[in-house]
This record gives structure tokens, sequence and C-alpha cells, in this order.
């Protein structure tokens, strides 16, 4: 079969790199991709937003399968765009994404079928908005309704953060038209948790959890950022506590999209907070996550092809899902200066001074450059090391992320502590 996969950074690389060793696979194309996908993918210079261009090339080169990778196309209805010229595509429709691509109707939705999540109101006004903010105090947690690229989200620790945040979002459109509404919502303690399943109406088939590392400085310091680092299994979170977030928030909310009439089919990324009381949701998005999936897609042992295939054809539920026991962690390079601006262009070296078989290495933001592998994103790599056991994978991705450099390489040193050291 000839895929092709949309997108251009980390998550996409482990998409084509597990979708390549499919023996269903014939050729694999990436739209646009980047500097390590074009490794295994044949890139063509076609961006994620232009869907009559990536549908044009789709039907002229008979894709059979059309994978997206990011939110941005999701949410603006590339799956019914390119269902419409009679293409198979694995991903949400419209109408389901918007459950990552409105954070007010993703509470709403929420409520209305009692899920658990943080108590919230939703405001259009800035006046309103700061009034409740008034009333209500720090620890506040301040979203900006729309995309924005994983940053429209302020964890307030005093009331003057909470009330410069509201400024930035409602005011100074810090991040455009998503900051026109914005959710206001009550500060959840606990340790985070990412779970994303693969889903096809009411069939939920969870895949192994991960965690992440969203601000970029050790110690969980500094801006938030796309995501710094990530790791699976999350060994203190005990199954009981995985199980239970399935069955109160996962699965009730495959079925109330259904209910909806938004049923959704492709990947579903629930963020949760392991509360005292209970895993409670963060956030949903509508796709693989970003570090998430360069952890989670090493360890599926089973043909991700056959995966989407099956979900396509009403057959999920008997699908053949199978994850190592190993475990992998993943380190992510990223440019000086990220998450704000960052120079692009540095020439990335050591990359094949990683022995093969020593660690994987996904390219998140690179391109390649007469002959040469530069940055062209904030975050550059995402190294991934695998092992029997945490510490083992984590020694890896370090070992392997010390040989490749570029001026200005920023990343945590302590991405999977939680895990080795649990605090409470
Ligand atoms: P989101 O984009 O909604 O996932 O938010 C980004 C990050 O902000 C999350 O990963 C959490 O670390 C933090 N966060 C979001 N909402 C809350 C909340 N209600 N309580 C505590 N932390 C939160
Ligand atoms: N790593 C979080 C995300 O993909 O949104």
């Amino acid at each position: 079969m000839k895929v092709m996969v949309i997108g251009r950074g980390g998550r996409e690389h482990a998409i084509v790199w597990k979708l390549s060793q499919s023996l269903k696979v014939s050729k694999l194309y990436c739209a646009p991709g980047n500097g390590g996908i074009a490794q295994l993918a044949e890139c063509v210079e076609i961006d994620e937003q232009d869907f009559a261009g990536i549908g044009r090339f789709a039907k002229e080169q008979a894709v059979d399968l059309v994978v997206i990778g990011p939110d941005d196309p999701l949410a603006a209805g590339i799956v019914d765009y390119l269902e419409g010229l009679g293409l198979l595509v694995y991903g949400p429709r419209k109408n389901a994404a918007e459950i990552e691509g409105s954070k007010v109707f993703m509470k709403h939705l929420l409520k209305k079928y009692n899920i658990p999540t943080a108590a919230y109101e939703s405001f259009d006004n800035y006046e309103d908005a700061l009034a409740y903010l008034g009333s209500h105090g720090a620890p506040i947690v301040i979203k900006a309704d729309g995309l924005a690229a994983g940053k429209g989200v302020i964890v307030a620790r005093t009331n003057e953060e909470a009330e410069k945040a509201l400024q930035t979002i409602m005011l100074d459109k810090a991040f455009g038209a998503s900051g026109n509404r914005v959710v206001i919502e009550e500060f959840m303690e606990g340790q985070e948790m990412s779970l994303l399943a693969f889903v096809d109406g009411n069939t939920v088939r969870p895949m192994v959890p991960s965690q992440d590392h969203k601000p970029v400085f050790d110690n969980d310091e500094g801006p938030n950022t796309g995501g710094m680092g990530t790791y699976s299994p999350v060994p203190h979170i005990p199954q009981e506590i995985v199980d239970e977030a399935i069955r109160t928030i996962v699965v009730p909310t495959a079925e109330a999209m259904v209910q909806e009439g938004r049923p959704f089919r492709g990947v579903l990324f629930a963020g949760l907070m392991i509360t005292a009381s209970g895993p409670r949701t963060v956030e949903f998005n509508a796709r693989f996550g970003d570090p998430e999936t360069q952890v989670v897609l090493p360890r599926l042992e089973s043909d991700l092809l056959d995966i989407f295939l099956a979900s396509l054809d009403g057959r999920l539920a008997e699908a053949d899902i199978r994850f190592s026991g190993d475990a992998a962690v993943c380190v992510i390079l990223a440019s000086p200066g990220y998450p704000g601006s960052y120079p692009k262009g540095l020439p990335i070296t050591g990359l094949e001074d990683v022995p093969e078989g020593d660690a994987l290495v996904f390219h998140a933001g690179t391109r390649v450059s007469e002959g040469r592998t530069v940055t062209a994103g904030g975050r550059v790599l995402g190294v991934v090391g695998m092992g029997a056991d945490i510490a083992a994978a984590r020694d890896r991705a370090y070992a392997a992320s010390e040989r490749i450099r570029f001026e200005g390489k920023h990343c945590r040193t302590d991405i999977a502590a939680k895990a080795l050291a649990p605090r409470s």
C-alpha cells in the first residue's frame, strides 16, 4: 500500500518509522516531512494546511491511505476534505477534532456527561473574566480557547500572574484569535499522565501510558513548551489508576462524542491529572502526542498500518494491539531560546555517532541544506533510549544525546526523574 503521512515533527517521524516496518507498506510519502523523515519516506514540499495540494498529490500518486499527524489541519477539517475526494484517511473529522480545537467545547462536553475534570467558567469578555479572577484568586489556570501550539495555558501561582495572563491572552492577543475566549479553571494538584487510545466510535483500545515534561527547564521551571521529554511506562502510577482513567474518562468521552453525533475515529489523547481523589481530565487532544508518540510507538509490537486499517473497517475491537514490557525515554534537544524566538539553520553534528541499536533519533525541527542537517524548529530532535527499565532507558537516551551537537543546544537533564524517585 502507498501511505502518506501529513506533518513535519518528531511525532510524524515516529509514525513514519513505525509504518516503514509494515510489510504491507510499499511506498511512504510525507508532506512536508523533515530531515530525518526523508531517510524513510519521500518528502513532498506541501504545507499541512494546503488541503488542495495534498489531495491533488494523493490522487495523482494513487495513495491508498493518508494519516494526519498534527492538530491544526485536523481542526480545520482536512479529513472531511480528503474523504470528499474519495481518499481513505486516518484521523478524526472536523466535528470530532473540536474536542481539541476548542477548550470551551471540551469543558462543556465533560460537564454535560459528568466526566471528571477541573471546575471552570468560560468568558468572551475581559471585564467579566477579570471579575471572576478577583472572586476566586490564585492558584488558578487560564487557557486560551483555541489552538496555541501547547503554549496557550498559564498556571498562575499569584493573582498578579493571573491578571497578567488574562491580559496577554485577551487584550494583547498573544495567541491571536485563539484568545477571543478563555477558560478559567480550578488548579489541580497531582502527577500528570498522558493516555493515548485508538478510538473508533464507542470502541476504545488504549495504548501504554506515558508522562511528558512541559516546562522548559529542570524541576519543571520556566514557561511551558510543546514537551521537553517523555517516558513510558509510568511505573509510579499503579495500573488500577490507569484502568480507572480508562473507565471513568476515556470510554465515557468516546461514548459522549457518539451521543453528540460526533463519533471520534483516530487517536484520542487524554491529558490527565492523577489527584488525591482520582484521575481527572486536564485536556483532550485529537491526535498522537508529541513527544509521547516517540516513547509509545517504539513499544508497540503490532503492525501500526493494520491497526489503522482495522479502525477504518470497523474492526478496531478485534485488532492485534500488543506492547512490549520495555521502557522508553525520550529527551528533546531544543534550540536556544525555545519556547521564545530561536535561530534556525544551525548545523547539527554527531548524528552518525549514535550507534544503531543504542538509541532512536527522531527528528522534530530539522532540514537538509546543501547535504548537511541543520536546525529548523524549536524542538530539534527527540532522542529515545530503550531498556529493561526506566533507568536503563534514560541512561541510553542521555548517552546518545551527548554525542549530538549544535550551537546553544538545550535539553532538560531530569527527564524521567519522577519515575525514579517518586516525591510523594
Ligand atoms: P493543557 O494545554 O490544557 O494540557 O495545559 C498545559 C499544562 O498546564 C498541563 O500539562 C498542566 O501541566 C497544566 N495545567 C492545565 N490545566 C491545569 C489545571 N487545571 N490544574 C493544574 N495544572 C494544569
Ligand atoms: N505533548 C503534548 C501534546 O502533544 O500536546
